[in-house]
């Protein structure tokens, strides 16, 4: 297959919806990572995705839409199914990089919502995100558009590198803010449990509803280091609620170690495990953020990519407090080392 590249212009994103309509699928910008869309209502191009990623099909997608109005077809009990919580939310936060998962309708085909009752929707604030979505005229489903066990893509020659001939089109855009996913906040129950931390975080979200929001406790544990962190493999130690988070995921190639520590204490602990490994013949890379999760997570995935890429084995890291989106973006920090943390 020959996948087309679009630009953001009105005629290519035409293009791009017409594809979509008839059961294609197209990878397009968002603020958070790159996403690979299929029409949401057609279970045949949602099957089709799967393939595309090599992705376990009991993983449910996100749905997206570019109005609120659009969120009453796919929710059960339509518009009167939409709580007084749910709505503060919309209000308050979409468009933008939260997710929440409730009640599907019946017009959701199963394979969208990996058999759940329950279904994920998005509305992103990204301006071609959501001009593709309304020149679709259909909700879009959308997994990021890597190959499973890969980090996001935050552009579009990242997506390429896994999509190149097994999709449609990718709309090149520009590279994603945000740069990790988004906020999955669960709200079928008595209490909004928050499934995947993004960078809508927990305080932002209690702010907002004026009540206690909670991580799902899988969000807390700490397995030891995995050893083989190969695609698509199910942690057997990790039941979370959101299906995808029981995958290891968002690896490179190399090995990926975290440090803790101040810059000058993360220098010291890098640089004597680095000419260890140098001495094995290893080509380390040394990654610091200056504790600032913004900026970690606008550059991380397409670094870890781009080190991939240069032959680089060994990569160390300089671990963020995890407080506010520093929570969230340790969160795939750990999932990338395969929670191995230098002592
Ligand atoms: O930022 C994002 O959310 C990106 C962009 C493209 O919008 N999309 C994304 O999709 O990250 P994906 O498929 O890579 O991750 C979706 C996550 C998975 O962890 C999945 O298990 C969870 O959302 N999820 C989807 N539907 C769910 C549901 N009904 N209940 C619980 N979790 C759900
Ligand atoms: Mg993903």
């Amino acid at each position: 297959m020959n996948t087309l590249r679009l630009s953001t212009r009105e005629e290519d994103l035409n293009i791009a919806g017409r594809i979509i309509r008839d059961g294609g699928l197209v990878a397009f910008p968002t603020e958070t990572v790159y996403g690979l869309g299929a029409d949401a209502l057609n279970a045949e191009a949602v099957a089709s995705v799967y393939r595309a990623k090599g992705r376990p099909s009991d993983n449910p997608m996100i749905v997206h839409i570019a109005d609120a109005t659009g969120l009453y077809e796919l929710i059960e009990g339509g518009a009167s199914g939409l709580s007084e919580e749910a709505s503060k939310l919309i209000t308050n936060l979409w468009p933008g990089p939260l997710t929440m998962v409730f009640r599907k309708s019946d017009i959701i085909p199963d394979v969208t919502t990996g058999g759940l009752d329950t279904v994920a929707v998005r509305m992103p604030s990204n301006p071609t995100a959501r001009r593709l979505i309304r020149a679709a005229g259909r909700p879009i489903a959308a997994p990021s558009a890597n190959l499973s066990g890969k980090p996001s893509p935050t552009t579009a020659d990242d997506v390429l590198e896994d999509m190149n001939g097994r999709i449609d089109a990718v709309v090149m855009g520009e590279q994603c803010d945000v740069g990790i996913e988004s906020t999955v906040l669960d709200l079928t129950g008595d209490i909004p449990y928050i499934l995947r931390p993004g960078a809508v975080t927990r305080e932002k979200l209690m702010s907002v509803l004026k009540r206690s929001v909670l991580y799902d406790s899988s969000l807390l544990e700490r397995p030891d280091a995995i050893a083989d962190p190969s695609e698509g493999v199910a942690d057997t130690d990790f039941k979370p609620k959101s299906p995808g988070m029981k995958y290891k995921h968002y690896s490179p190639n190399a090995s990926v170690k975290l440090i803790h520590g101040n810059a000058e204490e993360f220098r010291e602990k890098a640089k004597a495990i680095g000419i260890e490994a140098m001495k094995r013949g290893e080509k380390v890379a040394i990654l610091d953020y200056d504790n600032d999760p913004g900026k970690a997570a606008h550059k991380l995935f397409a670094e870890l990519r781009e080190l991939d890429r240069q032959g680089y084995s060994l990569i160390l890291i300089r671990m963020l407090d995890e407080e506010g989106f520093g929570f969230s973006v340790m969160n795939r920090m750990l999932k990338s080392a395969g929670y191995d943390i230098v002592k």
